[in-house]
């Protein structure tokens, strides 16, 4: 265990912080325990490391509502389904750890695999997770949110927090969570995030800095397309909005994998004809110049 003390600046007074980083459940365990011994509030913030503003500011929130906030690191290989796209995923606990010091998180949990999986990687069991892994994501990533399941429930099991704060940008990600933690009986508050986005409206996440210049400029077309979709829901044929909105797509150089509008709680796919009052999402899968980029919309 290491403690990394930083000063805090509160109305013109330096506190004392420390950042306490983990590698052991057994460690977590112990810091957990003695936490709910003195009745503290415990906020969790899963990632997967590559930290950008994004997650910052989920541990921000995090560290003003509860009184313990622990952070998590590990790339999760299971939710993998192309190792490729494992083998690339960006990896830099040096500065991770740098830009943890400037929010006031208290605990970073970095596990090893063989931590967090004693039992080894594979696996015959699945979790239920009410078709919520059939659609979109899904229907692409195959086993994806099967390993997202695996993992949640070993760190939710770990940290046992009265909030857990994820980030709207990874919006299926989060019904698959809020459907586990009642399936679970949980008594775990998920706290949805807005997606924070760079100047040009392209959603933060790790895999932009795989895009090159040129590439990261023209992403922000994705937001675009999303809130061309967002704007002309009750306008125009539905059809014809999705169709323009692929064009957008096509015509910055990328392509578009799925554009769909479903249902904000189900995800299941709407019948537009009688959708009027019905909470609606429109979540897209974009590959630009080889990285797979995703983002979404609610639509009123
Ligand atoms: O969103 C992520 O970074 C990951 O999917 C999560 C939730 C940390 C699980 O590995």
């Amino acid at each position: 265990m290491c403690a990394i003390p930083r000063l805090f600046l509160f109305n013109s007074v330096s506190i004392p912080l420390m950042l306490v980083i983990i590698h052991s459940p057994a460690q977590l365990q112990e810091i957990i325990n003695q936490n709910r011994k003195k009745n503290r509030t415990i906020g969790f913030v899963p990632t997967m490391g590559a930290l950008h503003e994004g997650h910052l500011s989920l541990v921000r929130k995090c560290a003003r509502e509860t009184q313990l906030c622990i952070v998590s690191v590990f790339v999760n290989p299971t939710q993998f389904n192309d190792p490729k796209d494992f083998e690339k995923y960006p990896v830099h606990t040096q500065s991770d750890v740098e830009k943890l010091l400037t929010t006031r998180a208290d605990v970073l949990f970095m596990p090893s695999v063989d931590d967090m999986y004693p039992e080894g990687l594979q696996t015959e069991d699945t979790i239920d997770l009410g078709g919520l892994d059939q659609v979109m994501e899904g229907r692409f990533r195959p086993g994806h949110f099967q390993g997202v399941a695996r993992i949640m429930k070993k760190l939710l099991l770990m940290t046992q927090p009265d909030k857990l704060y994820m980030g709207q940008k990874d919006y299926q990600q989060c019904a698959v969570v809020a459907h586990l933690l009642k399936i679970w009986k949980m008594k775990t508050k998920l706290v949805i995030c807005p997606t924070k986005r760079e100047k040009n409206g392209l959603a933060m996440s790790s895999r932009n800095e795989r895009l090159s210049p040129e590439t990261r400029a023209k992403a922000g077309v994705i937001k675009s397309a999303l809130y061309y979709v967002k704007n002309n829901y009750h306008k125009l044929p539905v059809e014809l909005i999705l169709e323009k909105a692929r064009l957008k797509i096509r015509e910055a150089g990328f392509e578009t994998e799925y554009l769909e509008i479903a249902d904000a709680r189900n995800l299941q796919p709407v019948d537009h004809s009688i959708s009027k009052n019905q909470k609606l999402v429109c979540c897209v899968a974009v590959w630009a110049d080889g990285v797979r980029l995703i983002d979404n919309v609610l639509i009123d």
